[in-house]
């Protein structure tokens, strides 16, 4: 079934994220609507979205396939007044589709490092933040959100390693409620941001998965002998971890994933 503009907004009420929503049935992919929007359109709180994406972009130019019109598939164009502290921005998405989730009942929802969210073991969601700048000056940051809701039926190379929101709940709620509630749970994460509020760097951090306990890391993909243990997250939105000698390390770098936990040193 399309999606329904109209029961979305009466779902949204007066949100200051979340409208006005650029929607069609079928986009390329909504991040990069969202990039070339005209001027005047890309104000802040803006949604794209599509019932099904042509060339869904996933990070590390992967593909982002998603069955048509059974999941979220759509970006949100925000306009910070400051950039530092921007690469939190991932954090601060992949929070907000975890609390949305855990709202709705999924408790065991959380952040893998640096920006998917896991139901268990398993991929329910991925995020694409891209920034744009005009010279030297942030413009506007593009949050895009893949959310798989109804889905069921993954492809052969995913089957193991992804999951939907209906593969946990009987009841699922329609993707117009779950947007406009997970674009409720932006809006408050993202003033958090803008309020520098302790709270956020806190919740980010009590939901990453890996975090006091020893894992095995990638940098730029290559697996890293040693382990490391994630201790916090900076407030720039880098990731603190510890190495064998208890010597801090700070990843300013957005290719390091947390791929698991290891034995206890
Ligand atoms: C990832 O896990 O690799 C990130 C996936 C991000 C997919 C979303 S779907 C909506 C938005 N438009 C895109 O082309 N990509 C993002």
């Amino acid at each position: 079934m399309s999606f329904s503009v109209a029961g979305y907004i009466v779902s949204l009420s007066d949100c200051p994220i979340g409208s006005p929503i650029h929607y069609d049935q079928v986009m390329d992919s909504t991040n990069s609507v969202a990039k070339h929007l005209p001027d005047e359109e890309r104000q802040h709180g803006l949604v794209v979205l599509a019932d099904h994406q042509t060339a869904g972009r996933g990070q590390y130019q992967r593909t982002w396939l998603s069955a048509p019109a059974q999941n979220l598939t759509f970006s949100v164009v925000l306009r910070p007044a400051r950039s530092n502290g921007i690469s939190m921005m991932k954090q601060v998405a992949a929070l907000a589709v975890v609390d949305t989730l855990t709202s709705i009942g999924l408790s065991d929802a959380a952040i893998k490092w640096p920006n998917d969210v896991m139901i268990g073991n398993r991929k329910v969601a991925g995020i694409l933040v891209e920034a744009v700048f005009k010279g030297s000056v942030l413009d506007r940051v593009i949050i895009g959100i893949g959310l798989n809701v109804h889905q069921t039926e993954f492809a052969e190379d995913v089957r193991y390693i992804a999951t939907s929101v209906a593969q946990h709940l009987s009841h699922p709620p329609t993707r117009e409620t779950l947007l406009a509630n997970l674009m409720r749970n932006l809006h408050q994460r993202y003033s958090q941001w803008e309020k520098h509020d302790h709270a956020l760097k806190e919740s980010i951090q009590k939901h990453i998965i890996g975090i006091g306990s020893w894992c095995h890391i990638r940098i730029n993909n290559i697996p890293q002998p040693e382990p490391v243990k994630p201790v916090g997250v900076d407030d720039e939105g880098h990731l603190i971890v510890i190495n064998d000698q208890l010597r801090p390390i700070q990843f300013t770098h957005e290719d390091v994933r947390i791929d698991r936990p290891a034995e206890p040193l």
